[in-house]
């Protein structure tokens, strides 16, 4: 995509990564939608930043899905970019079902289901439009297992192989899949993990992931340097290694 002039829609953008891509996103000259379910956070934001269009969306609820693409298409009918931030990480211990399955129903609706919703609710806007992407997030994690997190490594890895695969179908079309792949950054995705040491600065991650989106416009993932860790164990031949580390050294890391 490229870097400006944009209409972009960002479920899941009340915070963390999502509000920080949108606000770099908005000062590189895009307009910007923030999605989430924080009311409270919804009204600040649209208070703080005149300009910024806020959208209350459930992306766990279909029908908020549908409410909510009509409300921003209606608003923003030149809208060419989704992206599918929206997410949640449950720590779970898969020795009793008690201890993951609810958890588990939940990463995988919000992660995995989520984003499929959003992308059928938008996809043909998208395609009608003469230049439009979807970027999706994943995470280091669909690349290496962080042992405490089952369900959420698998939903990140599913996003991976989905945006391999609708890129291959939607190369006939104007819609491109461009994957975000954070590592571990300073968010509050987990209790306290906005002041783990090891993960990367949230100011930091955003401007690395914004230039490269500047830079490489047609990136089929953006992988900032401190991901390839864990994105490449397998090609590097180490994974065994970076999966003792990962979990040696961030026992709540992302
Ligand atoms: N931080 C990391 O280390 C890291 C690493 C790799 C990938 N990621 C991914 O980056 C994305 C953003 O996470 P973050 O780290 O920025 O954490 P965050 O601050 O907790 O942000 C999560 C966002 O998702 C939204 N969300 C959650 N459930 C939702 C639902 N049912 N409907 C609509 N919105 C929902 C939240 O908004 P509301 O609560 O207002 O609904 C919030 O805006 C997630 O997909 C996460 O998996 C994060």
């Amino acid at each position: 995509m490229n870097i400006s002039g944009n209409t972009i829609f960002i479920p899941g953008s009340t915070s963390g990564i999502g509000l920080a891509l949108a606000l770099a996103l908005r000062a590189r000259g895009n307009t910007v939608i923030i999605g989430g379910r924080r009311t409270e956070l919804l009204e600040r934001i649209a208070a703080e930043h005149p300009g910024i269009d806020t959208v209350r969306i459930d992306t766990t609820d279909a029908e908020s899905i549908g409410s909510a693409a009509k409300e921003v298409l209606a608003r923003h009918p030149d809208l060419n970019v989704l992206v599918t931030m929206s997410g949640i990480m449950r720590i779970e211990d898969w020795h009793q079902p008690e201890s993951f399955l609810a958890s588990a129903e939940s990463v995988i609706t919000t992660n995995v289901l989520g984003p499929i919703r959003l992308i059928a609710a938008f996809i043909e806007h998208l395609r009608a439009r003469p230049d439009a992407t979807i970027v999706t997030v994943s995470s280091g994690l669909a690349f290496t297992p962080l042992k405490i997190t089952p369900s959420y490594n698998a939903s990140k890895a599913a996003i991976h192989m989905l945006s391999e695969s609708i890129r291959l179908q939607l190369a006939d079309t104007n819609v491109k899949i461009t994957e975000l792949v954070p590592p571990s950054v300073r968010t509050s995705l987990l209790p306290g993990h906005e002041d783990n040491e090891h993960a990367v600065p949230l100011d930091e991650f955003v401007a690395e992931a914004v230039a490269l989106l500047e830079s490489q416009p047609d990136a089929k993932e953006i992988q900032v340097e401190r991901v390839k860790f864990l994105r490449y164990g397998e090609a590097r031949g180490d994974y065994d290694q970076v999966v003792e580390t990962v979990n040696a050294s961030d026992p709540h890391g992302k």
